[in-house]
Parts: structure tokens; C-alpha cells; sequence
């Protein structure tokens, strides 16, 4: 699978990539990853990418005719655009299972007031937004879509086998958010460990992790029970 980030500002990209998990996937070519700058797609004056706003208002609008050159040069058979946007549809575990079956992923990352409407129109096939408030700019949602999506892949994450049981998966009794975990010490702060984890029973263990799972949901995400 392959990654293209558009950006404005791709030293951005450099710690939060050099720093995580997803460094050593891409060594393993689990995926690969471009950060492409979008200035280096203008021909204007100081590699110019926005303008004012037509109507008048506020701010800068990033340009249609740059995006479009940028997303050309990109795009293949079978690739994805994704502009990060809020007004786009909140990401869920649900859309990075269903991305992570995709080939190509563009992501592309807005600034100042946002992208001009009519590459919205033409270029974009979804949009995406990582929740009901406003960042200065996409690369921070870029980042979180990349990430939920990426450690979904084959060969991401270690055990691929705690993929399963996490928040928000859909297992047996729908869509619930995890069950607790416990370590070592075996007594912290005069609160023992629940006994059923050390009793070596794992059916009951797996019972109890179920129960618990459902009461979590239940008590903090009942909206999570009724989603299909
Ligand atoms: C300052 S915002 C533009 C806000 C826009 N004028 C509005 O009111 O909806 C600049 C860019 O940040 C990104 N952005 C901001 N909030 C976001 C969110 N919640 N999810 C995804 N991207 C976001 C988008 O790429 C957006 O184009």
C-alpha cells in the first residue's frame, strides 16, 4: 500500500514518522510513504499556492488549479484522494478497516480557510475530519489517518493479534470499547489484581474480559452498542 502526504509543510512529517512504529513498517515496506510539497507544483511568484477569497471575508483560500496539478501527477488507477476537512465525515475504526483495504491513499493537507470548492467538486473522492473542532492546518489529521490505518496493515504491529480485541473493533457483541488490563506489581496501593487473571482459567478469563468490555460500553459509550 502506498501513502502520499500533500502538504505545505513536509519537514512537518519528519519526528512524528522517525519516532514512531510506523518507521520501521516502512523499512519493512509494509508501505510505503511520500510526503510531496505542494509548492513545488506552482509556477506563480514565490511558489504562491493560495489567494484571496472571491466575495470577500477572512483569510486565504488555497488554489484549485495547484491541487489539481499536484493530485494529477499522483494519481493512478485504483488511488483514493482523501482532503482532511471538518466538515468531512468523522474518521472510525469502521473507515480506517475499510482504507486500509485500499492500494493508494492520497491525503491532502488544507491550510488558512480551506481548498477551493471546485477541487472539493472534482478532485476529492472523500473527506475526511477527525472530529467536530478546528486545527490550523491537516497534517495533524493527516497524521492520525495515516497512523489508525497504517498499524491496521499486515506486519505494522508485532502482535497482530491485540488488533482484535481494541476499542471500537466489531467482535462478537458488536462495536465495544476495551476491557481492562493489568500488570505487575501484583497488589498497588492495596488494590489486588482481580483474581480470575491469575487463575490460569482461560475460558473464564476470556468470559470475564467479555463482561467487562460490554460494562465499559455500556457505562462510557452506549452510543458505540447501537451502531451497526
Ligand atoms: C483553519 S482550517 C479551515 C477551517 C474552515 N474554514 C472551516 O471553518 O471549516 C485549515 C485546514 O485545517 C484542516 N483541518 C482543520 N480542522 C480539521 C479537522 N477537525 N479534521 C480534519 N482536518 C482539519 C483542514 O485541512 C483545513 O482545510
Amino acid at each position: 500500500m502506498k501513502f502520499d502526504i500533500v502538504t505545505l509543510f513536509p519537514n512537518y512529517f519528519n519526528s512524528p514518522i522517525k519516532e514512531s512504529l510506523l518507521a520501521k513498517a516502512i523499512d519493512k515496506k509494509v508501505f510505503n510513504l511520500n510526503i510531496v510539497d505542494l509548492r513545488s507544483f506552482s509556477n506563480l511568484n514565490h511558489k504562491q499556492v493560495d489567494d484571496k477569497p472571491y466575495g470577500g471575508g477572512a483569510g486565504m483560500v488555497m488554489r484549485a488549479d495547484i491541487l489539481a496539478a499536484c493530485v494529477q501527477s499522483l494519481k493512478k488507477r485504483g488511488s483514493k484522494v482523501i482532503l482532511l476537512d471538518p466538515t468531512g465525515q468523522t474518521v472510525t475504526q469502521k473507515i480506517a478497516l475499510q482504507l486500509s483495504k485500499e492500494t493508494h491513499l492520497i491525503l491532502i493537507c488544507g491550510r488558512y480557510e480551506g481548498v477551493d470548492q471546485r477541487f472539493k467538486d472534482k478532485y476529492v473522492d472523500t473527506q475526511l475530519s477527525i472530529g467536530d473542532y478546528v486545527l490550523n492546518g491537516g497534517e495533524v489529521a493527516s497524521l492520525v489517518v495515516l497512523e489508525t490505518v497504517a498499524r491496521l496493515l499486515p506486519g505494522t504491529i508485532g502482535n497482530s493479534d491485540s488488533l482484535e480485541n481494541e476499542s471500537f473493533s466489531d467482535r462478537q457483541g458488536g462495536i465495544q470499547l476495551d476491557y481492562p488490563h493489568y500488570t505487575r506489581p501484583e497488589v498497588f496501593e492495596g488494590i489486588s489484581v482481580p483474581e480470575i487473571l491469575i487463575s490460569g482459567n482461560h475460558q473464564k478469563i476470556e468470559e470475564w474480559r467479555q463482561n467487562k468490555a460490554r460494562e465499559a460500553t455500556e457505562k462510557l459509550r452506549p452510543d458505540l452498542l447501537k451502531r451497526v
